[in-house]
């Protein structure tokens, strides 16, 4: 019988000594390939439900310190914020009322504690709230289509830009206008959103006065991701919706995606090296299509399992293992972010909050069985931290998919003027809680190794089933502040091996 407290205690590095279990190969490219795509650094980004940014953000004028913190971990690494885009389906369940001064949702009673939000009316003071968010944040803000209304429409963006005095609220930037949430649900094909978008879009112009060539810019697609009725983004960029003033102004389309469905979803999906893959690869066709007209392609929601995730997966040590690879694969097919979605008062009533959000940024909240008191990160964050130190801070890293010949275990080079700096190495083999043996090891033997010195900092997952125990490099983020606790930890390259845990993440730096 295993005891979770005291194998979570356990010395992270002790498996050096362990028997490796098998042997893999990676030759390193001696020249960066030549679909190497430029690494942005909010490449993992933040997705929000409307009513969430209250939370995240805090109050008006009481900035959330555990944001605040958390951010910093992320800045400290990458040079940048995540971005942050409100939107999501409360996006078009949304009203504008002057009346109202923040956020006003449904009230719940003993029987419905939770309802759904059906409706959720926002005043003037709720996009202020984005003020609060860390200095240099993008943000994206979602304005209501289905509701087809273009008084409420140019009502919500007037108070968007009142909000954004010439584009900023403090240090904080309104990047993009997102036209409606997820289309292909309520418009019967592809060229009928592209004209009432056009519409939209055309009156939001004309009542904020926006500058021509300057930002802020509009977000169109957004798709559910239906092929059904040709909504595709290659099809869209094809229909008058890039016509005109309008269309000049979007400089971004975006498709949403997840790995399943939330109530079925498990950690056997998130750690399947080719079901990533296989779930990324759908859009390749639609992101040349885009880049080659001249767009970027971004995933503007994304996560493990939609309807919220899944309770014992969303939220559990496998999500930090597949966000790295799925962030870091998106990279490499020049998807420049990923937005991960959060949600809190959801109102979806087995996830409240969604077990899929990256931190929770206020206490008293349930996050699958548990109920927290205070604010914490979610295991996924853990990827947070290791795509942005890889990534690092010169704002022009590039990254390719080096290709590992084990259906468990893929790796990812960063170069940085053509020299690879850096490479991420990910063992998706399961190491579980009802696991039995040794837990086995792969030990990785780099070929064509030529710096002088390579040190690897690791990802430490106990479980792949388990939220608690993880160290990034050796420290803790799990703290009540949300900034780390303990020294980093490195091992120095030898040999040109690195023994991976099953589970597990490594990030190589090669130095000079
Ligand atoms: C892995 O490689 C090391 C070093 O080359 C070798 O000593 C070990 O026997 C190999 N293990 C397996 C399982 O092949
Ligand atoms: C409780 O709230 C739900 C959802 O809003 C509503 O349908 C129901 O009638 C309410 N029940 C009572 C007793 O008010
Ligand atoms: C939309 O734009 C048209 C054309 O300028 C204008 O007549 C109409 O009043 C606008 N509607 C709203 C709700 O702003
Ligand atoms: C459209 O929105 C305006 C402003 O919120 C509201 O007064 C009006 O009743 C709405 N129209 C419809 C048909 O719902
Ligand atoms: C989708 O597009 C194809 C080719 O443009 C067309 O033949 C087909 O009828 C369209 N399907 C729908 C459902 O609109
Ligand atoms: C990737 O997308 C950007 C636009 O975001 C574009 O400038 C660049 O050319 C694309 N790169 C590749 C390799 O297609
Ligand atoms: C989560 O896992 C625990 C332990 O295996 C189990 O008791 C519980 O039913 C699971 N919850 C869900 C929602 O699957
Ligand atoms: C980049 O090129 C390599 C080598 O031709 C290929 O294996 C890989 O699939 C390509 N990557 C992408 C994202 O197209
Ligand atoms: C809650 O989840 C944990 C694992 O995350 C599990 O050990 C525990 O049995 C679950 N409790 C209930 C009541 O489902």
């Amino acid at each position: 019988m295993k005891h979770l407290s005291s194998a979570l205690g356990l010395v992270a590095l002790s498996y050096l000594s362990f028997v490796a279990a098998q042997n893999v190969t990676i030759s390193l490219p001696s020249a960066i390939p030549a679909n190497a795509t430029v690494l942005d650094p909010r490449l993992c980004s933040m997705s929000l439900e409307f009513q969430s940014l209250e939370y995240y953000a805090g109050e008006l004028g009481h900035p959330n310190q555990f944001t605040h913190n958390v951010v910093k971990n992320i800045v400290d690494r990458v040079g940048q914020p995540p971005a942050m885009r409100v939107g999501g389906n409360t996006q078009d369940r949304t009203y504008y009322d002057p009346s109202v001064l923040a956020v006003r949702l449904p009230a719940g009673n003993a029987s419905v504690p939770n309802p759904t939000q059906m409706q959720i009316y926002v005043g003037p003071d709720f996009f202020k709230l984005a003020k609060n968010l860390p200095a240099d944040t993008m943000v994206t803000f979602g304005v209501n289509l289905k509701f087809n209304n273009l008084t409420d429409a140019v009502d919500e963006a007037k108070a968007i830009f009142a909000a954004f005095p010439k584009g900023k609220a403090g240090r904080v930037v309104l990047e993009r206008i997102e036209i409606g949430n997820e289309p292909d649900f309520y418009f019967d094909g592809v060229d009928s959103y592209a004209d009432r978008w056009t519409e939209f879009a055309q009156n939001i112009s004309q009542a904020v006065n926006l500058v021509p060539g300057q930002g802020p810019y509009f977000q169109a697609g957004d798709f559910a991701g239906h092929s059904a009725n040709n909504f595709s983004i290659t099809r869209l960029l094809q229909t008058d919706i890039v016509s005109g003033d309008t269309g000049a102004r979007i400089n971004t389309v975006a498709q949403h995606n997840y790995m399943g469905n939330g109530a079925t979803g498990t950690i056997s999906t998130l750690l399947d090296k080719s079901l990533v893959r296989g779930s990324l690869a759908n859009f390749k066709s639609d992101i040349a299509y885009a880049n080659s007209k001249g767009y970027t392609y971004i995933l503007g929601e994304t996560n493990s399992f939609y309807n919220g995730g899944a309770t014992n997966a969303s939220n559990t040590g496998a999500t930090a293992i597949w966000a790295t690879d799925y962030s870091l694969q998106a990279a490499t097919l020049n998807i420049t972010r990923t937005y991960y979605h959060n949600n809190i008062a959801s109102g979806y009533q087995h996830y409240y909050p969604a077990v899929y959000n990256i931190w929770e940024p206020v206490g008293n909240v349930v996050i699958g069985n548990i109920t927290t008191t205070k604010p914490q990160i979610q295991p996924q964050y853990h990827a947070f931290l290791v795509v942005a130190e890889a990534i690092g801070k010169t704002g022009k890293s590039r990254v390719a998919e080096i290709s590992v010949g084990s259906s468990q275990v893929s790796a990812y080079g960063i170069w940085e003027k053509d020299e690879l700096v850096r490479m991420v190495v990910i063992n998706q083999q399961p190491w579980t809680y009802s696991s039995t043996g040794t837990r086995p090891v792969t030990t990785i033997q780099l070929q064509g190794l030529t710096s002088k010195k390579a040190t690897v900092k690791t990802l430490y997952v106990p479980y792949a089933d388990i939220a608690q125990g993880l160290t990034w490099g050796g420290q803790n983020f799990a703290t009540d502040s949300g900034l780390p606790s303990g020294k980093v930890v490195t091992q120095n390259v030898k040999n040109g091996q690195i023994n991976t845990l099953a589970t597990s993440v490594n990030l190589i730096t090669f130095h000079k």
